[in-house]
């Protein structure tokens, strides 16, 4: 093997702390190491020739990359081996930026050396992979019916493909439905989104399933199958919508669209331009009197309808789950539930509202007075330490527009924002903030500490920070703009397993580069699903998720990586077990012997069960595991010397945030990159001991969030009966740590190092648990010890 390796400099990212050179000197070292040069920049279009030329000049067969993650730039370094004539998989990253120079000051040129030896190691191991061709449906599935994924439907509708918009409201329209005007513009909400609603709807290509819930997803990119729980109506398509049923329904009950300020009946339509305009009976609140069935000229009253389960094949996904508010009874100081008058957001919007409650008329609820002071608090729950730490972004500018709704009908109305900070980043935005000025809004800057009622007054306590003066501000009624949070899509993320942010918003798989894509293949995101945003963002994202989804759609046939599982057939000897192991159904036996099927997503959980060997995962196979765990550490590391396995997908992206909020932790700790943890053989477990580390960290995804369903189920299994073995031959399980680390959670990985190497060190010196530790390794290995044996490697 002849192999390469570049050392980026990153500008001074990596070289203002890592001495580059020195590294460059150690790989030259290196045994099959034929080149090793250094580059300022070699993601750059020089850097890149560079590499090219030099696989030409030193004919090599394999290369190592020492720079920034690999989940950044690792398809581009593979492009340009491919350039140059290599197999693109020939290919190692060694990760010294984020995993390296920004999170180590001290012994980071050390670590560095040490990654790039890890990765040369790898890479002697490296096979030519033949990428694999798969099908790609060219269907989509968008799931949420509002703005962003209204717009994500048109969009990839009109460039001819099919589209099934899944709704789980009886309606379209989402929240910007309940919204009266729209900000900067002043536009009516309903009157933009109405025909927008209608044009999904009316659309040959698009099949919108309201009332619906996707229950099931199987597959993988190109290839998703679904079901969808359509939810009985009760009502057939035969209704017209023209409201008889309703007139004559004798139950009342609170009307969700209008926030519960006024009521509905038991059958009913959530508003007039509701898409579809199909009543709906709501089952829980109807006597099942029958008037509405004996007043319906359309005869389109059916109680025997059943929920409906539909099976379709997608392409590709795009989630738009929208937003809910943050629940404002958690604040209580703020009054919400307790006084009448304290109202939300869009409890607002619906009483100015020309379609509204009161007909557009801004009433109390508690006495149907007009107010003649307002007060609008802000960040109710946001930005604090004790709800939402992040900024909801949209609040500041939707109470601008609450507070021009206001002056515009009653230029006398006093108005108070209470605000920590205005932030007006948008077209238009600054102007608006300056329109309200103008128009006489006040502004304390300030947290509002309670809101109290004294007879009939609302009183805001409340320092404004710019004077340093508390006061107390006595109003008519408080609206509080309460954070912003996701809607509780808990089981369908589960679903697809894409990671959330500590805050429940889905994470796309790079920030900067690939915005709107989810981190699995085929699967975007648009909207307030992501994070929050105003309406001109989400239909932006609406956009731009179904440009990335129809570039996908189009292509009809992918080339994907083929990181999955193959068969050495002279080494199996059919027991099964990676059969067993597998949630995707992907292994079959043919004549004794495992095959893998098309369907194989590459989690290596099979090659971690296979007791032979026979298993194994393109990329990630057990000798390039072993290789990199043998080289992790030499005799100049420090102890506590930490070996941590961590899955691609949220432990590894998790180690990399630590690096990009520059958190620092001891850098004695080696990573070695799985696709999920259950691709962990605990062969590595006691390889990793015996090769000099003091501790070992299994750290993957927070259990339900495997990208690979159960595959950290079965890890913790298989650590946990590890942990008892060690514990059995008197090793001291403690060195030896699961762990679940998402990728937004830097903060987190960087502590449970730093704790870990704490605990370690207070632990005696290891090379008096070797010996056991041999022993837990023939345990481990006994094919004779099938109790045992299975536990570590069975469901
Ligand atoms: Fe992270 Fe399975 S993908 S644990």
């Amino acid at each position: 093997m002849r192999i390469g390796v570049f050392v980026c400099h990153c500008g001074r990212n990596i070289a203002g702390v890592v001495d580059v050179v020195e590294v460059v000197n150690c790989a030259s070292t290196l045994d099959e190491v034929v080149v090793a040069k250094d580059n300022r920049y070699l993601c750059s279009s020089s850097g890149q020739q560079e590499i090219v030329e030099a696989i030409n000049n030193f004919e090599l067969d394999a290369v190592v990359i020492a720079a920034c993650t690999p989940r950044m730039h690792e398809q581009l370094f593979r492009k340009t081996i491919e350039a140059a004539g290599l197999n693109p998989y020939m290919l190692e990253v060694a990760n010294i930026r984020e995993q390296c120079a920004w999170v180590h000051t001290a012994n980071a040129t050390q670590k560095a050396k040490a990654l790039v030896r890890m990765a040369v190691a790898k890479a002697r191991y490296l096979k030519p992979l033949e990428k694999r061709e798969i099908n790609i449906t060219p269907r989509a599935l968008v799931i949420g019916g509002g703005v962003a994924g209204i717009q994500s439907a048109l969009d990839m509708a009109e460039q001819g493909f099919e589209v099934y918009l899944v709704e789980r409201q009886p309606t379209l329209g989402g929240h910007m439905a309940m919204l009266d005007k729209t900000f900067p513009t002043m536009d009516c909400s309903i009157c933009i989104l109405g025909p927008k609603m209608l044009e999904a709807w009316r659309h040959e290509r698009i099949q919108v399933l309201t009332y619906s819930e996707v229950e099931d997803i199987s597959g993988y990119i190109g290839n998703y199958k679904v079901k969808i729980r359509k939810r009985a109506r009760f009502v057939t398509d035969a209704c017209t919508g023209c409201g008889v049923c309703a007139s004559f329904c004798p139950v009342e009950v609170p009307n969700e669209f209008e926030m519960g300020l006024t009521n509905r009946k038991a059958i009913y339509v959530p508003f007039p331009q509701a898409v579809p305009l199909q009543y709906i009976v709501d089952a829980e609140n109807c006597l099942g009197c029958g008037l509405c069935s004996d007043v319906c000229g359309a005869n389109a009253i059916d109680f025997f309808q059943q929920d409906e389960i539909i099976e379709i094949d997608a392409g590709t996904i795009v989630v738009a789950t929208g937003y809910d508010l943050y629940d404002a009874r958690k604040v209580p100081e703020y009054g919400y539930n307790r006084y009448k008058d304290v109202i939300t957001s869009l409890e607002f919007e619906r009483l100015v509202n020309a379609a509204g409650p009161t007909g557009g008329r801004l009433i109390r609820p508690s006495d149907g007075k007009e107010p003649k002071k307002v007060a609008f608090i802000q960040c109710v729950g946001s930005r604090s330490v004790k709800a939402k730490r992040y900024c909801s972004g949209i609040c500041c500018m939707y109470t601008l527009k609450h507070a021009l709704q206001i002056k515009e009908k009653s230029p006398n109305t006093e108005i108070y924002i209470f605000y920590m900070d205005i932030r007006a980043v948008g077209k238009g935005y600054e102007e608006f903030y300056w329109r309200a000025r103008d128009a006489g809004v006040n502004f304390v800057r300030g947290r509002p500490a309670r809101v109290y009622q004294d007879d009939e007054k609302l009183v805001v306590v409340a320092e404004d920070t710019l004077l340093s003066k508390p006061s107390r501000y006595e109003v008519d009624m408080v609206v509080l703009a309460p954070a912003i949070v996701p809607a509780d899509t808990g089981k369908l993320r589960q679903m697809l397993g894409i990671p959330a942010d500590r805050d429940g918003f889905l994470i796309e798989a790079h920030a900067k580069l690939r915005p709107v894509d989810a981190p699995i293949a085929g699967i975007f995101i648009a909207g307030c699903a992501h994070s929050p945003k105003d309406i001109s963002s989400s239909v932006s994202q609406g956009s731009a998720a179904a440009g990335r989804a129809a570039a996908l759609m189009t292509k009809k046939r992918l080339e994907v990586d083929p990181i999955t599982a193959y068969v050495i057939p002279e080494l199996c000897f059919g027991c099964s077990l990676c059969r067993e192991v597998c949630d995707f159904n992907a292994i079959e036996l043919i004549y004794g012997k495992a095959n893998v099927k098309p369907n194989c997503t590459g989690c290596g959980s099979c090659a971690a069960a296979c007791p032979t060997n026979a298993i194994q995962i393109g990329c990630f196979t057990n000798e390039q595991i072993i290789a990199q765990i043998d080289e992790a550490f030499d005799e100049n590391d420090d102890r506590p010397r930490v070996l941590a396995f961590l899955c691609n997908w949220c432990s590894y992206a998790g180690a990399d945030s630590a690096g990009l909020a520059r958190l620092k932790y001891p850098a004695n700790v080696r990573a070695v990159r799985v696709m999920c943890s259950a691709r962990v053989d605990p062969v590595f477990i006691i390889k990793a001991f015996l090769s000099g580390a003091d501790g070992v960290i299994v750290a993957g995804c927070h259990l339900g969030d495997c990208h690979y369903m159960t595959g950290n189920y079965k890890a913790k299994r298989r650590m946990e009966k590890l942990q008892s073995m060690m514990e059995q031959f008197g090793v001291n399980k403690d060195r030896l740590l699961l762990t679940w680390i998402s990728a937004s959670e830097g903060e987190k990985f960087a502590k449970t190092i730093t704790e870990f190497v704490e605990k370690l060190k207070t632990m005696s010196a290891i090379d008096d648990e070797i010996k056991k530790l041999i022993h837990v390794s023939q345990e481990v290995e006994n094919e004779d010890s099938p109790k045992e044996w299975d536990s570590l490697r069975s469901n």
